[in-house]
């Protein structure tokens, strides 16, 4: 496979931090990073014409997330954020062979969910994710807990063309968890899905935690950038682009 772009090590700290997704699930992750760290640039990339990637195959989303990385490395990002679960579980390991730049992936928050004693764990997930080994190392990483996959086909889809009226996929989402036992937590293995957190929170009650990934990812970030002395203090913008 042949990509157009060509790694650059960007070692100035005002240059942006780009973010990529398929859609509008990242912009859930890029919200905690400009909460976390509000003097950083950010440009946020949606790979629109693409969406959804959890229904398509793994050697096509390996293509675009080389060509997300590329395009955001090339037009000048210190780091680049994998704001997706299901391009994460895919590529990650290849890109950061390709690109000799911080390279941030997004994992379901499985670890800390088992961590807080929970038991019986729903991780929602892409069916594209749900394949990856990548993934399913994390899942097996814990033998001691009871721990279900379901591959939530279709939900991406919903919250994009909803994402202005998230209420509009209460149903889709009460009939997907009604076939499951009511477990102790449930995590959040997609970016789009921390849009219906509250949704999902009224279904159970508080008895049921809920976890995504956010705030993992954003602290690895600020690691990796202050290790490398890239922490901007002067900074501010977003910028979205779609492909
Ligand atoms: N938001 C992405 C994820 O975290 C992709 C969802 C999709 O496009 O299917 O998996």
């Amino acid at each position: 496979m042949r990509f157009a772009y060509i790694s650059v090590m960007i070692t100035d700290k005002s240059s942006p931090i780009g973010f990529y997704d398929s859609g509008v699930g990242g912009i859930t992750v890029l919200d905690t990073a400009m909460e976390a760290m509000p003097h950083e640039d950010y440009v946020y990339l949606a790979d629109c014409s693409h969406a959804p990637y959890g229904c398509r195959g793994s050697d096509e989303i390996l293509g675009r997330a080389m060509f997300c990385t590329g395009k955001l490395i090339s037009d000048g990002a210190k780091a680049v954020v994998v704001a997706c679960n299901t391009a994460t579980a895919v590529a990650v390991d290849a890109l950061r062979k390709a690109y000799g730049a911080i390279i941030i992936g997004a994992e379901p928050a499985i670890k800390p969910a088992c961590k807080s004693g929970a038991k019986n764990i729903l991780v929602l997930v892409t069916p594209l994710t749900a394949v990856q080994d990548r993934f399913l190392r994390l899942v097996h990483a814990y033998p001691d807990k009871n721990i279900t996959v379901v591959p939530a086909e279709g939900l991406a889809s919903s919250i994009e063309k909803h994402i202005d009226n998230t209420e509009a996929v209460r149903n889709e989402v009460y009939a997907l968890l009604s076939r499951y036992s009511v477990p102790d937590a449930v995590v959040l293995g997609c970016t789009h899905y921390v849009h219906i957190a509250r949704l999902i929170k009224d279904y159970y009650g508080a008895g049921v935690r809920v976890y995504d990934g956010n705030k993992g990812i954003v602290d690895r970030l600020h690691n990796e950038l202050s290790s490398a002395g890239l922490l901007n203090v002067m900074g501010g913008r977003v910028r979205f682009v779609t492909v």
